[in-house]
């Protein structure tokens, strides 16, 4: 079994302490749980805009339910709460090149600029590295400010060749 996927069994993480959002208001970060499935459906089926970034997520319960069954059993889940409600969701999923994971982020509409994206991203990526992989990569559009400034901000730098692209390639790497 790898570390990957022993995340994934083992039991519920304590919530690793309260965060705080820009206006000082608490959320708590944690790994998911087999349990988070339900939830995970009911977050993303309220999502908007649905298929914000490349396609995702995926709009309708049944596409959402395929999608979460397909990318939930691998890779590094972080999950972010405020009081019982999931208000967002960063994913490293594994991809074919070896300890290299595919990253991305989701945060509830009401949520956002409120500096949890970062914090959330900031988590999973350490949470990345402690499960073994070696880089991060994802594909954003440059138009998507919001996306681009929380991964350059955690440290996600653009592959040049790709800058320009209607889906730029950025990556980090997780080696010490
Ligand atoms: C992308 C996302 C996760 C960012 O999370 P967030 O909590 O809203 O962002 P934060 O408040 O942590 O801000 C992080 C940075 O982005 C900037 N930012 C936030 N919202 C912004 C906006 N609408 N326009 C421009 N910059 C913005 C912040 O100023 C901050 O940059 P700074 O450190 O230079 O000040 C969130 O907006 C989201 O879920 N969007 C919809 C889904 C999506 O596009 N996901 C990413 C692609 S997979």
């Amino acid at each position: 079994m790898t570390n990957m996927q022993a995340q994934l069994l083992s039991p519920a993480p304590a919530a690793d302490s309260a965060h705080r959002d820009a206006a000082g208001a608490a959320f708590d970060l944690r790994s998911l749980v087999a349990a988070d499935g339900a939830a995970l459906e009911d977050f993303y089926d309220g999502f908007h805009p649905q298929r914000a970034a490349q396609s995702l997520p995926p709009s309708g319960r049944i596409r959402i339910a395929r999608w979460l069954q397909a990318i939930l059993p691998t890779g590094v889940h972080l999950l972010a709460w405020r009081g019982g409600t999931l208000i967002g969701h960063a994913l490293v999923v594994p991809t074919t090149r070896v300890g290299v994971g595919e990253y991305a982020v989701f945060l509830h509409q009401s949520e956002r600029g409120k500096g949890i994206g970062a914090e959330l991203t900031r988590a999973a990526v350490a949470s990345a590295r402690k499960a073994g992989f070696i880089q991060l990569w994802l594909t954003v559009e440059p138009a998507n400010r919001a996306a681009v400034r929380t991964y350059e901000r955690v440290g996600f730098r653009f592959r040049p060749a790709t800058r320009l692209s209607s889906e730029a390639e950025m990556t980090l790497d997780l080696a010490a």
